[in-house]
């Protein structure tokens, strides 16, 4: 496919997590302007999106506009920029906050989705949409392999009859939705909302409308909000005096027993440029890194990676709480990838995850400045205080059952399911 360089790109979320590395991405990659559309929810910063390019000369290529891709007159913005390529990863993101308050996911998942889709339908010059989505939407490799609760937990601590079993089980991108939480329902419903338009309407010369689903295992890199597992686990190391109870620490649900797939923001965010440049009109791509394990032996990793690194005398599970789980929680996530590296030549490069996770932790120890302001503040403490505080107090001390001392000397690769 051509690349009709005149276009802008309009990036809708990209001052959250997923976003910056996005736009590092096509500001690389690409000679367009961008055009950034985020509400800045408590998830997003305008700084993330200035910390973004890698040039200064680049920073000049990118326009912020703050607004709600629910609410605002998005045709309005395609046209004033003269936009293209039209990327989505505006999205409430968070599983546990889903829980709560599942009415702001339906309306940003769905009625934003919908928004940005009659947006493109009006506008014949957007040659691509692509809607970043999730494999959550999947369900859990659990649930669908018959292995539910007692019958995971036996197979997760007998780590190579798990990988045989994850591997059979993998998603690929026909597998039936069944998403386990609020979250990915709403992201499912948004999913379907793109196929039923593409399905729905055609461009005057009848072709489809180019709008495409992606589908991203678990992400990691730089700029992740500290409610999420990997940035909670550090900032909670580095800084484990901080809360309102004097303390906080790092909470493990299901006793790590959980299974996710890293994916790197910068594999993904390459994995979506290609999505721009050559995904077909209606397809789904599933991104993924084939990098699998327990979350229990990923936090080791960190504990490992800490202690070394920033020369806390730690590396120890007296740094964990056992909580009760969040409800509902899906214990396996896995995705065939076969597809995005055969129809869009796309390949993971970060999958050394010892390495990966030592840069992470690096880069949350050189950022100090980025991400302290938010774990001292009174919205993070009252957040973590609603969710932990309770849950933690209810496990008190509770023993960990399925940590072997031994492996906590071990790689990452050793672990890998
Ligand atoms: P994030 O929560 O870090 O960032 C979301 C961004 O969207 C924020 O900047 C926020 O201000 C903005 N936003 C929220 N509601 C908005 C609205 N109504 N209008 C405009 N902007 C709004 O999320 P993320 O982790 O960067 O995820 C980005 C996308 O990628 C999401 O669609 C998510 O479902 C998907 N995804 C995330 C992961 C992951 O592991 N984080 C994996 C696969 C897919
Ligand atoms: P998270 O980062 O919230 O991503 P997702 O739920 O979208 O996969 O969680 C990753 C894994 O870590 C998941 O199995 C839930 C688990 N987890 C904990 O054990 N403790 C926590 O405090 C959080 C937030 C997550």
């Amino acid at each position: 496919m051509a690349d009709d360089r005149a276009g802008a790109i309009l990036v809708a979320g990209a001052a959250g997590f997923i976003g910056p590395m996005v736009l590092r991405v096509l500001l690389r990659e690409t000679d367009r302007r961008i055009v950034v559309l985020d509400k800045l929810t408590y998830a997003g910063r305008r700084d993330n999106v200035t910390r973004a390019p890698e040039r200064t000369e680049d920073a000049q290529r990118v326009t912020f506009v703050q607004g709600d891709i629910c609410d605002l007159a998005v045709q309005g913005l395609l046209e004033a920029y003269g936009v293209t390529w039209l990327v989505n990863l505006a999205a409430e993101s968070h599983v546990d906050r889903s829980l709560g308050a599942a009415p702001d996911f339906l309306r940003t998942e769905m009625q934003g989705t919908l928004n940005l889709l009659e947006a493109v339908r009006a506008t014949p010059a957007v040659t691509k949409f692509v809607a970043v989505g999730t494999d959550e939407v999947y369900g859990s490799i659990d649930r669908n392999a018959g292995y539910e609760g007692e019958r995971w937990y036996a197979l997760a601590r007998e780590q190579s009859d798990l990988r045989a079993v994850v591997r059979e089980h993998l998603f690929r991108e026909g597998a039936p939705l069944r998403p386990g939480s609020p979250y990915a329902a709403t992201k499912a419903g948004a999913d379907l909302l793109v196929h039923a338009f593409v399905n729905s309407y055609r461009r005057r010369d009848g072709s489809p409308m180019p709008c495409v689903v992606t589908r991203g295992t678990n992400n990691y890199g730089p700029f992740q909000h500290p409610e999420k597992l990997l940035p909670l686990a550090i900032c909670t190391l580095l800084r484990p005096d901080v809360g309102k109870a004097g303390r906080r620490r790092v909470p493990i649900y299901d006793d790590g027993l959980a299974v996710r797939e890293w994916l790197h923001t910068e594999d993904h965010a390459y994995g979506i440029l290609r999505a721009l440049q050559s995904a077909d009109a209606g397809a789904t791509v599933n991104f993924g890194s084939g990098v699998r394990c327990l979350n229990r032996d990923l936090l080791l990793a960190v504990f490992r990676e800490v202690s070394a690194r920033a020369g806390t005398p730690f590396a120890s599970l007296a740094e964990a709480s056992f909580p009760a789980a969040r409800a509902g929680h899906d214990l396996c996530y896995g995705a065939d990838c076969s597809a995005a590296r055969t129809d869009l030549g796309w390949e993971p490069r970060h999958t050394d995850l010892d390495r990966e996770i030592g840069c992470l932790v690096q880069w949350y120890i050189d950022n100090l400045d980025w991400w302290m302001p938010v774990w001292e503040s009174a919205d993070f403490d009252a957040y973590w205080e609603s969710k932990y505080a309770a849950r933690m107090a209810d496990a008190g001390n509770a023993p960990y059952l399925f940590y072997d001392e031994a492996a906590t000397d071990r790689s990452l690769a050793q672990a890998l399911v």
